[in-house]
């Protein structure tokens, strides 16, 4: 028995953070502007390395990035151009707008309440213009900073217990979430949203490696005491949540002493003071991995997630072919990309819908999908305004491609009221929701599927993001309220629970 294997962390955990209206309205936090973090991670002492600005286009049509991915063992090693392109589209600052109550400087991927909690670390051996090393991203400078010098690829291959794609990976990069960053304004929540945003930029990740015609494998299990040691973070502040082994050589990463010294880098404290929630650092503390045996048991072996076959109305999708498809390229895609803040209501087209839906799920190449293309996460719609499809709730079955209507109907205001009663989900033309299966998820993954799931539906997300603005068709991402969500979906939605939604639409500003 592990402690990743005593289930009830985790449900502990997702019934605390559930939303209801009661939960949302009792609750007394308010947001403390002169408190606020510092949405960036500042090392007092290292010098940085910059970054080139200057980067080749792949022209490569975000509607293919997204949908694809290079097969796990081509040649492929990147150089310091096509890894400062791959942070930039995945974590780089895109837009900045000032506000009376301070600058937000926007990043590539969409990111709950532009806190920006998920920080960028490189693991790579020597490299074209780039020395062998453990570097972290500066987005404010666009620079590395380099916290160890040499080839510390081993620790990662052990951590992995020897993950393939790991051991053959040029440079492994590695997200961590810092806590306080996003609590300030999400207390306990945070720890959902670390999958979620964290997934959103895996899903320009993923694009950006595909379209280099890099190989790219997201690994959620690894020993965290190992990463985190690793990269000399705290792991009471900010830990590590997933890696991303990218690109392929044949020769297997050289060994070296795995003894990992302690550095203690200092960085500039984010507040004046930090609250700390235990509930994160429990499920956190649950869902960790502490042996190679458990990482290895742990990978692969994905259950079977089918819905069962559909007993009411279908309507089968019409996707664009790839020759019909808009072919706007994935660099051109993620610039304009940008949460809408209101939707015009008029409708999308059903290939448009479609061809989101299709794309985005044709699967993820990540060490708990196996084989490839399985899926934790279903696809459940409120749909409000689609030419050629009658408004009403919808499951979408990803097999066959067509959405089963679960009831027809108007629900743009109970879509609203789902959404935390706000009114981007009603205006929206669709909204996307995300439910999973937790009990068998975490039976299978233990605590850490928890992660594992809230992971893959910021990862669907972020690909359904870019789907829409491939097709010039906005996006959001919304919140929920747990339970009425549920409800509205059931019978057809019965023992599952939400992990995200994602609204889509013509945006207000740019209707037509
Ligand atoms: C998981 C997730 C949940 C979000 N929830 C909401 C929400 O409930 N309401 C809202 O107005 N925006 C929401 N957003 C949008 C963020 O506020 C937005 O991504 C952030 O401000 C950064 O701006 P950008 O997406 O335009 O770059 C959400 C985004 C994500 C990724």
């Amino acid at each position: 028995m592990t402690v990743n294997s005593e289930l009830e962390a985790a449900w502990k955990y997702h019934s605390a953070t559930n939303h209801s209206y009661a939960s949302v309205h009792n609750n007394l936090h308010f947001l403390d502007w002169a408190n606020r973090p510092l949405p960036f991670k500042a090392y007092t002492a290292l010098e940085p390395l910059a970054l080139p600005r200057e980067a080749r286009q792949t022209g490569v049509a975000a509607l293919s990035a997204i949908a694809e991915s290079i097969r796990t063992d081509s040649s492929a090693i990147p150089d310091l151009e096509a890894l400062a392109q791959l942070l930039y589209l995945t974590a780089g600052i895109t837009r900045h707008r000032k506000y009376p109550s301070g600058d937000i400087h926007f990043r590539a991927a969409a990111c709950t309440g532009a806190l920006y909690e998920v920080e960028l670390y490189v693991v790579c051996g020597n490299l074209v213009d780039l020395e062998a090393g453990v570097y972290h991203f500066s987005p404010a400078e666009f620079a590395l900073r380099r916290l160890r010098a040499g080839d510390y690829r081993s620790v990662l291959s052990e951590a992995t217990a020897s993950e393939t794609s790991v051991i053959h990976a040029p440079l492994t990069i590695i997200c961590t979430c810092t806590y306080w960053r996003n609590a300030w304004k999400y207390q306990a929540r945070t720890y959902r949203h670390f999958g979620w945003d964290n997934g959103t930029l895996l899903a320009n990740m993923l694009a950006v490696a595909t379209a280099l015609g890099m190989p790219a494998k997201v690994i959620c299990g690894f020993q965290d005491a190992d990463v985190n040691r690793l990269l000399d973070v705290d792991p009471d502040r900010e830990v590590a949540f997933s890696l991303v082994a990218l690109g392929h050589f044949a020769a297997l990463a050289q060994q070296l002493p795995s003894e990992i010294s302690a550095i203690d880098l200092e960085s500039v404290p984010l507040s004046r003071n930090e609250t700390v929630y235990p509930a994160m650092h429990e499920i956190h503390a649950a869902s960790s991995l502490r042996s190679a045996e458990e990482v290895e048991t742990w990978r692969g072996n994905t259950p079977v997630n089918e819905l069962p076959p559909p007993t009411n109305p279908i309507v089968p999708l019409r996707s664009y072919s790839d020759a019909e498809m808009p072919r706007d390229p994935i660099e051109q895609v993620i610039l304009r990309r940008g949460s809408a803040r209101k939707f015009a209501q008029v409708p999308i087209e059903l290939p448009q819908l479609s061809t989101m839906l299709d794309r985005a799920t044709r699967g993820i190449p990540a060490d708990f999908l196996d084989p490839q293309g399985t899926q934790l996460n279903d696809l459940y719609l409120i749909v409000n305004a689609v030419e050629g499809l009658e408004p009403g709730a919808y499951a979408y079955h990803r097999d066959g491609h067509v959405l089963e209507c679960l009831k027809p109907g108007n629900f743009r205001a109970q879509a609203g009221h789902l959404g935390l009663d706000q009114q981007l989900p009603a205006e929206a033309a669709a909204d996307i929701f995300f439910l999973a299966n937790l009990q068998m998820i975490l039976e299978r993954f233990g605590n850490r599927g928890y992660r594992a799931v809230q992971l893959e539906a910021g990862i669907l997300s972020g690909k359904l993001y870019l789907g829409a603005y491939a097709q010039h068709v906005s996006a959001t991402g919304l919140t929920f309220y747990d339970d009425e969500v549920i409800r509205f979906f059931s019978p057809h939605a019965h023992g599952k629970s939400v992990t995200m939604l994602v609204a889509v639409g013509k945006n207000a500003k740019s209707p037509f």
